[in-house]
C-alpha cells in the first residue's frame, strides 16, 4: 500500500524525507513519495507503522533466514555485550566468540579451508578477498597477475572493489567504476543466452569457451581470479546451465586463475545444501559469506581461504612485518556471538531438512501457479530461492520495454496485497523468503502475489501495453 502522506513535520515519514539519504532509491522521487516505515517483525512477517501486515518474500534483502524474531539471538547478543562488548583482532589480539566462529565455519566449509577473516558486510568481504588475491600474487612474485573477472549481471556489492566486480549497469553508471583491471564475462543464463537449437551442455561449453577467449585476450599472466555467485541473486536468480562450473573451473585451472565463490546469498542452506557451491558443484579457493551467517540480526561477514592462499599471505606478511588489512570491527564479539548461535540453531532445528521439504514445495507451487501465466516467461529456482520473470513476448523471451516499469508496478501491487516483494533487472520478481517459512505461509504468500499479478495483467490490458501470447 502506498504510504500515507506525511501527517506533520514530526511524522516518521516527514522526518525520513527531511533527513535520510536512502540506498537504492530514486532520491528525488523519494522527496515526494516518502518511505514505507517498517515498525516490527515476527516470523516471516513485518508490520508497517500503520499496522499493515506483510509477508517478507525476500527475507529483507535475501538475509533474515530465521525470520524477524528470535529470542535466542537476542540473548546471545545481550550476554556477549555484558561479558565483553568489544574487542578487536589487530596485532594478534583475540577473543572466544571470534575463535569459536572461525572454527565452526572451517568445520562446515564445503572444501578444506585453512583460515577465516571477518568483516562486516558482503561488500567488505569481497573487497578483502580482492586485496588478498593481489597480495598473494605479489607474494608469488608475479605482480602483473592482478586482473579480476566478474560476470555480467553478477552482484558482489558496492564498495569500490566489489562494485567493480559487480556486472550491473546501475552500480556502475555515474560512479566511475569499474576500476581498471576488472573485466566481465558472459551471463550463464540459458533462457536468454542460448542460441537456437543449443543444448544446455553446449551452452555451458560456450560459456567456458568465452571465458577462455577472454583470458587469452587479456593475457593469462595478467589474470588473477574469477568471482562467481553459485546462483546469481540480484542479477535475477540465474541458475547456471548443467555442468557449467566444472567447465569454468577447468579453464581457470589451465591458466592458474583462482576461483572465488560469493556465498553471500547462497550460503547457509538457501539452495537446499549448506553451501551453494555444493548445489552447483563449484570448487573455490576462497569463499565469501555474510547475511544468513548471523540471520542478519547483526552485521558480520567472512572470507575463508584455502591453505595455498593462506601460505602466500603468511609469507608476504612476514616479509613486510604485518598483514596490513583489517577493520576495527573484524570479528566483533557481539555479531560473532550471534552468528555462533545462528549456526547452532540451524544445526539443532535441522533447517536443511526443512529447506529440502519446503523448497521443492515452493518451486512446484510457483511453476503450477505462474509458468503458464500470460505475463510470465520463465519460472526458475532451487531450494528457497526462485524468480518469476515477466515478458512481453513469451515466444521470443522478450522483456517489457523498461519505460513501462512493469516490475516496479508489480512490486507495488504486491505490497498492496500484503507481500514485500523484490523485482530486479526490470521484470524479474525474486523469492528468497526466510528459511523458516512453512508450506501454509508459502501458499499465503503466493495467493497474494497471484492477486497482484492478475491485477497487473488487467492494468496492462487496459493500457494496451502489448503482451504477445
Ligand atoms: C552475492 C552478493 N554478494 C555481495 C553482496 C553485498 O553484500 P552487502 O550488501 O552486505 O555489502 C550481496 C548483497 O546483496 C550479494 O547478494
Amino acid at each position: 500500500m502506498a504510504p500515507p502522506p506525511p501527517s506533520g513535520a514530526n511524522s516518521a515519514v516527514a522526518r525520513d524525507i527531511a533527513n535520510v539519504l536512502h540506498p537504492y532509491t530514486d532520491l528525488q522521487a523519494h522527496q515526494q513519495a516518502g518511505p514505507v516505515v517498517i515498525s516490527r517483525g515476527k516470523g516471516v512477517r513485518v508490520w508497517d507503522e500503520n499496522g499493515k501486515e506483510y509477508i517478507e518474500s525476500v527475507a529483507g534483502l535475501w538475509c533474515a533466514a530465521l525470520g524477524f524474531d528470535n529470542e535466542r539471538l537476542v540473548q546471545a547478543a545481550a550476554n556477549q555485550m555484558r561479558k565483553l562488548p568489544f574487542y578487536h583482532a589487530f596485532t594478534a589480539k583475540s577473543h572466544e566468540p571470534m575463535i569459536d566462529l572461525a572454527e565452526m565455519l572451517i568445520q562446515r566449509a564445503p572444501l578444506p579451508m585453512s583460515k577465516v577473516f571477518f568483516a562486516n558486510s558482503g561488500s567488505e568481504a569481497n573487497d578483502s578477498a580482492i586485496k588478498m588475491v593481489w597480495y598473494l600474487n605479489n607474494a608469488l612474485g608475479r605482480p602483473q597477475k592482478k586482473k579480476i573477472i566478474g560476470r555480467l549481471k553478477g552482484y558482489h556489492g558496492i564498495t569500490i572493489g566489489s562494485a567493480s566486480l559487480t556486472g550491473l549497469p546501475a552500480n556502475h553508471r555515474s560512479f566511475d567504476v569499474p576500476l581498471p583491471g576488472f573485466i566481465h564475462t558472459m551471463t550463464p543464463h540459458f533462457y536468454h543466452g542460448a542460441l537456437p537449437g543449443e543444448s544446455e551442455a553446449e551452452f555451458a561449453t560456450r560459456c567456458a569457451d568465452e571465458l577462455e577467449k577472454l583470458i587469452l585476450a587479456e593475457g593469462p599472466d595478467t589474470v588473477a581470479a574469477m568471482w562467481a555467485e553459485p546462483i546469481m541473486g540480484a542479477g535475477g536468480v540465474i541458475l547456471p546451465p548443467e555442468g557449467y562450473f566444472p567447465k569454468i573451473k577447468a579453464v581457470l585451472k589451465k591458466y592458474d586463475v583462482l576461483l572465488v565463490a560469493d556465498e553471500v546469498i547462497c550460503g547457509f542452506w538457501r539452495t537446499g545444501n549448506y553451501w551453494g557451491t555444493q548445489t552447483l558443484n563449484v570448487e573455490p579457493d576462497i569463499i565469501t559469506c555474510a547475511k544468513a551467517l548471523s540471520s542478519s540480526f547483526l552485521p558480520i561477514s567472512a572470507v575463508m581461504v584455502n591453505d595455498r592462499v593462506f601460505q602466500a599471505l603468511a609469507d608476504e606478511s612476514h616479509k613486510i612485518g604485518t598483514f596490513g588489512h583489517g577493520f576495527t570491527y573484524s570479528g566483533h564479539p557481539v555479531p560473532a556471538a550471534v552468528a555462533i548461535e545462528t549456526l547452532k540453531i540451524y544445526d539443532e532445528m535441522k533447517i536443511g531438512d526443512h529447506v529440502r521439504a519446503v523448497g521443492p514445495y515452493m518451486q512446484a507451487a510457483l511453476q503450477r501457479r505462474f509458468a503458464d501465466h500470460e505475463l510470465v516467461g520463465e519460472v526458475r529456482g532451487t531450494g528457497l530461492i526462485a524468480a518469476v520473470e515477466l515478458v512481453a513476448d513469451k515466444a521470443a523471451h522478450k522483456n517489457f520495454d523498461p519505460s513501462a516499469k512493469v516490475g516496479g508496478r508489480l512490486a507495488r501491487l504486491c505490497e498492496e496485497h500484503g507481500v514485500i516483494a523484490r523485482t530486479v533487472m526490470g521484470d524479474v520478481l525474486c523469492f528468497s523468503p526466510p528459511l523458516v517459512i512453512s508450506q501454509q505461509e508459502i501458499d499465503e504468500m503466493l495467493d497474494r502475489v497471484g492477486k497482484a499479478l492478475d491485477e497487473l495483467t488487467v492494468q496492462l490490458r487496459r493500457e494496451q501495453i502489448a503482451v504477445v501470447r
